[in-house]
């Protein structure tokens, strides 16, 4: 371990620096994640020209909109500013994939000539999805450009403008599928046109596989290659070589890995995929994601999200990262709220009831592209409801499904590894199959449903699952009066590996129709949301429209390591940095 020369090297190097007014030199505590639920893949940068703000972009996956833009003054309070993209027009082929692993992976995010630039590859895109999208104002959705397509192919390309102007990428390039084997190719972009040189070997890295999310920083006469390493698992690490030249050749940190949580019996595993940047006062920082799973790594339904370390980075030296954990010190600006934009801060709770003339907020997702007619707020003679109509698909879907015609859902991430979420339903189905409920969904394979079917010539309340392990159906016959007078559900969270699924005449008691662990839901590239769905489950994309009104999300507890929590924003007793404090 080398945790007492981090102490050491970075603590001078604090003292060295005199911080500008209204920013601290003294260390202060801090919870990760900083950006909690399903935020994979973190590339961050710094602006002292965007009134020194912090921007985040993260991966989302078949996820719509798509790579949201979080943005802080504090580097502990993020707000969702934006999403890169947001209308299908941008690019059409991330509505038509049919793979339910696929969609926007690793995205980069860096600001050059005032423009903000996210390059990105969308995989499994039927048509090349590999480009990048410009804004000059990443707090306005419909700022954010089309797309430019860069035809290189591979995943997690990278952007760095060097000082002569030229533009460099790289990207993790398959080479082989099985064993799956990659090596970190470069070449350069002309912009705008978005036009490439050839691709040509760049780095394996220490060599492990597969060498991936590469960024290229300029600093101190030194190009440094920074590299995620060993798979996004229980392998995942960070490594770092440095060169002359931005082509290379390397030469490695004999310190590799950089970052990992390999060997630790940490909450965070996974910990990998990194980017670094400098705050206003010179202070380094690196962001990375992690999993907070312990080292059993069998729970961990919100997957990937986005965890903050200080960095030591003298001149000339290697850079050194504190260890991911749950608890963390360093030299943090002062707490600030003051972030433009209408967005939500991500550990806000939810409290929504869908008056006329709202908006859905901006942190609810589609998976894939919406069919916006599906979904209307306060429709006629239904004032505070939000009203969903169904699609023919239901949130499992089928081989053959039409990844273009939709499903009827409408979600927000699990941020908090307890929680409680409820919503009431009024739905008067008629014809078989006709259904319309709650889901704690992680993708099309993998969710768990509580909601109101018609089958057997009449409503009924059914539990159902689908995953491998999954537990059995539930069905239980509904009292007719509860259509329209209202069913209750709720999905909670109520420790560490279990969610249960219950429902209920509203207003009254409800009864809890399973416990759900969520090792069903910890698996593959995404996080678990929890919303709302109908569906006529195959029998056409018209059927009986489903109202919800009241719909919570609250926070009940953040887990910083085995067994220790600490509040959720807007629980009870406030969380550290709280904007209810
Ligand atoms: C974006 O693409 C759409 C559809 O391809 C096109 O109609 C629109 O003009 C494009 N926008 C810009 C700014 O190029
Ligand atoms: C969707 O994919 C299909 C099959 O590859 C293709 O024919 C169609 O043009 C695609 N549509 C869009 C909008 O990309
Ligand atoms: C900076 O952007 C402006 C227009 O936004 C463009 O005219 C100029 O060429 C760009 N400069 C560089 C160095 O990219
Ligand atoms: C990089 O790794 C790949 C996959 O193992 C291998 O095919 C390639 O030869 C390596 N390149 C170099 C220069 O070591
Ligand atoms: C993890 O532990 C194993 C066994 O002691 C060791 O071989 C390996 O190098 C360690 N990995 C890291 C990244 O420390
Ligand atoms: C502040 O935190 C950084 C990062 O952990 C550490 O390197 C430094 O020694 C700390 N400074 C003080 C004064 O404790
Ligand atoms: C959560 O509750 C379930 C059901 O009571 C129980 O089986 C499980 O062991 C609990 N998990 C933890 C971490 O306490
Ligand atoms: C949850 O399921 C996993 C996988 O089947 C199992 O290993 C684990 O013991 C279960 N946890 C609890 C608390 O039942
Ligand atoms: C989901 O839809 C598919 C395709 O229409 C259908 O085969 C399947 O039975 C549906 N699932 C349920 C639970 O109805």
């Amino acid at each position: 371990m080398r945790v007492n020369t981090t102490l050491t090297v970075a603590g001078l190097a604090g003292l060295s620096l005199a911080a500008p007014p209204g920013y601290q030199s003294k260390n202060s505590t801090y919870y990760n994640p900083i950006i909690p639920g399903f935020h994979p893949d973190p590339s961050c940068i710094f602006l002292k020209e965007w009134d020194n703000t912090f921007f985040c972009a993260s991966s989302s996956f078949l996820a719509f909109p798509a790579m949201p833009i979080h943005a802080s003054k504090d580097l502990v309070n993020w707000k969702l500013v934006s999403h890169v993209q947001n209308r299908p027009e941008q690019f059409p082929g991330a509505g038509n994939i049919t793979n339910s692993g696929g969609g926007w992976y690793a995205p980069t995010l860096r600001y050059h000539n005032s423009t903000f630039y996210v390059i990105n590859a969308d995989v499994d895109a039927p048509t090349e999805g590999t480009g990048f999208f410009t804004t000059k104002n990443p707090y306005d959705d419909n700022a954010w450009s089309n797309l430019t397509l860069v035809d290189v192919g591979g995943y997690d390309p990278d952007i760095f403008f060097d000082s002569d102007g030229t533009v460099y990428s790289q990207a993790a390039i398959t080479v082989l599928s099985n064993p799956f084997t990659t090596e970190i190719q470069q070449f350069t972009i002309d912009l705008p046109s978005g036009n490439t040189t050839p691709r040509h070997f760049l780095s394996n890295g220490t060599g492990v596989q597969p060498p991936e999310g590469p960024h290229i920083y300029h600093k101190d006469g030194y190009y440094w290659l920074l590299l995620a390493q060993g798979g996004t698992a229980l392998d995942h690490q960070v490594t770092i070589s440095r060169s002359l030249h931005p082509t290379g050749p390397w030469e490695l940190d004999p310190a590799n890995p950089i970052l990992t949580a390999i060997n630790t019996t940490s909450l965070f595993q996974t910990v990998g995929h990194a980017d670094l940047f400098q705050d206003a006062a010179g202070n380094w920082w690196g962001v990375a994601l992690s999993t907070r799973s312990g080292p059993a790594y069998i729970n961990w339904p919100m997957n990937r999200e986005t965890v903050l370390y200080p960095v030591s980075w003298p001149k000339g030296q290697w850079p050194v990262a504190d260890p991911v954990r749950g608890k963390m010190s360093g030299p943090l600006p002062p707490k600030n709220l003051n972030v433009p934009g209408v967005g939500t801060f991500v550990k806000d709770p939810d409290y929504y009831t869908f008056p006329a003339g709202s908006t859905l907020p901006r942190h609810f997702n589609y998976w894939r592209f919406p069919h916006l007619e599906k979904y209307a707020i306060s429709p006629p003679g239904h004032a505070n409801r939000l009203r969903l109509s169904p699609s023919n698909a239901n949130l499992t879907a089928f081989a053959s499904f039409d990844p273009l015609a939709g499903q009827t859902f409408v979600g927000r991430r699990q941020t908090d590894t307890l929680f409680t979420y409820t919503i009431n339903m009024e739905f008067s189905p008629s014809r078989a199959g006709e259904e319309a409920g709650v889901t704690v969904f992680l993708s099309q394979d993998r969710h768990a449903d509580i909601g109101v079917v018609y089958t057997d010539g009449a409503p009924h309340l059914r539990f159902r699952a689908e995953g491998p392990d999954a537990p059995a159906t539930i069905v239980k016959p509904m009292p007719a009066a509860w259509c329209e007078k209202g069913v209750s559900f709720e999905i909670k969270a109520f420790n560490f590996t279990h969610y249960s699924l219950s429902a209920g005449p509203k207003g009254g008691a409800l009864d809890t129709f399973a416990l759900v662990n969520n090792s069903i839901l910890s698996t593959s590239f995404t996080g678990a949301f929890v919303g709302p769905y109908a569906t006529t489950n195959g029998r056409g994309e018209s059927g009986t429209p489903a109202y919800f009104g009241n719909w919570v999300y609250q926070g009940q507890g953040q887990a910083i390591d085995d067994g220790q929590y600490y509040p959720s924003n807007g629980q009870k007793g406030g969380g550290l940095y709280s904007r209810d404090a």
